[in-house]
């Protein structure tokens, strides 16, 4: 089976290339081997290769700049999305394209499934659910994967921000207002292979570590997870900020930019359907973090 990964410099995308490099023949595109922006030199790479599946783990992915860089968001999430899919199609190939829980307002408080109507509240949501709708327009065997809050060693996210402030402050802070579910790469790489037979449900996926928290429930099973592992560390909790002062700047944890995009308040993804379509279930995010923190904290 032959699979091309765009995005594979990516959180994501990189870990899909270490997994499968050895069990598949593997071709991967970084930012500077592939543009997303530059559609004609999609076109002509794309279309001059064979391929199986096509998984695109690019996108424009800070939520902030998709605030004031609309249009551009809009290309790399929405429009390529599509183009991929034509390509895949023309070929007879499997697009897989991963999308996000910021295509929901918030405002339920259970989890959401894929029947659940989408109504995104950022441009970047926006963006990426017009990226969901071109790929499935093109053809309903593609797969379409929402994940939340995605955690990997390929690239640093929340997790990894929140145990290097540990580990040079007496005091951190999340918050603690805010839920979904972390969700480690690792976790998706390994169940992704029961999706590459175009003989398998396309259509929208929801893929996510079971349970749900707070950021600041996240920064703290993080910080027992490294005292149990081992790893030195200067605070030992996590205080609570709330969502509203992450928009003004004084308040804002780590030195970081206050923010400019709305973010939803709840986007837990149910991951019944899944658990229905394969007979499994996504570990918990506390059991997905502890192994994360032991796999790379605990031997530095
Ligand atoms: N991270 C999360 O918490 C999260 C949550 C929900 C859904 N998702 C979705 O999951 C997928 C993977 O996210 P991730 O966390 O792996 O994001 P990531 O680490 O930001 O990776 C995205 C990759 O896309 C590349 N990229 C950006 N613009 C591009 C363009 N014009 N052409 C080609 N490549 C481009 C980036 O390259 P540069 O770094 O060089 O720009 C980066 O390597 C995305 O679809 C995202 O929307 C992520």
């Amino acid at each position: 089976m032959r699979i091309v990964i765009i995005g594979s410099g990516g959180r994501l995308g990189a870990a899909l290339v270490g997994e499968y490099r050895d069990k598949y023949d593997i071709a991967g595109f970084n930012h500077a081997q592939l543009d997303l922006a530059n559609l004609d030199d999609v076109r002509g790479k794309l279309d001059a290769m064979s391929f199986d599946v096509l998984i695109n783990a690019a996108a424009f992915t800070n939520v902030d700049l998709c605030e004031t860089e609309r249009d551009r968001a809009f290309l790399i999430n929405a429009e390529a999305p599509g183009v991929l899919a034509k390509i895949a199609s023309d070929k007879g190939a499997r697009l897989i394209h991963f999308s996000t829980d910021y295509v929901f307002d918030g405002e339920k408080r259970a989890p959401y499934t894929e029947e659940d109507r989408a109504n995104p509240i950022s441009a970047y949501g926006e963006s990426k659910l017009a990226g969901e709708t071109n790929v499935l327009a093109m053809e309903n065997g593609h797969l379409v994967v929402r994940v939340s809050w995605l955690f990997g060693h390929d690239r640093p996210s929340f997790i990894d921000g929140i145990i290097k402030r540990a580990q040079e402050n007496e005091q951190v802070d999340a918050i603690a207002d805010k839920f979904s579910a972390p969700t480690y790469t690792n976790d998706i790489a390994h169940m992704l292979p029961q999706f590459f037979d175009r003989g398998v449900a396309g259509g929208i996926l929801h893929f996510a570590n079971a349970g749900k928290c707070s950021w600041q429930e996240y920064g703290q099973w993080a910080l027992n997870c490294c005292r149990e592992a081992g790893v030195p560390l200067k605070a030992r909790t996590v205080g609570a900020l709330r969502l509203s002062d992450m928009t003004r700047p004084r308040q804002c944890s780590g030195g970081q930019a206050p923010w400019v995009a709305r973010r939803p308040v709840y986007s837990v993804l149910s991951a019944a359907k899944y658990a229905e379509l394969t007979g499994t279930s996504p570990r918990t995010w506390r059991d997905a973090v502890a192994d994360y923190i032991r796999r790379f904290y605990s031997k530095k």
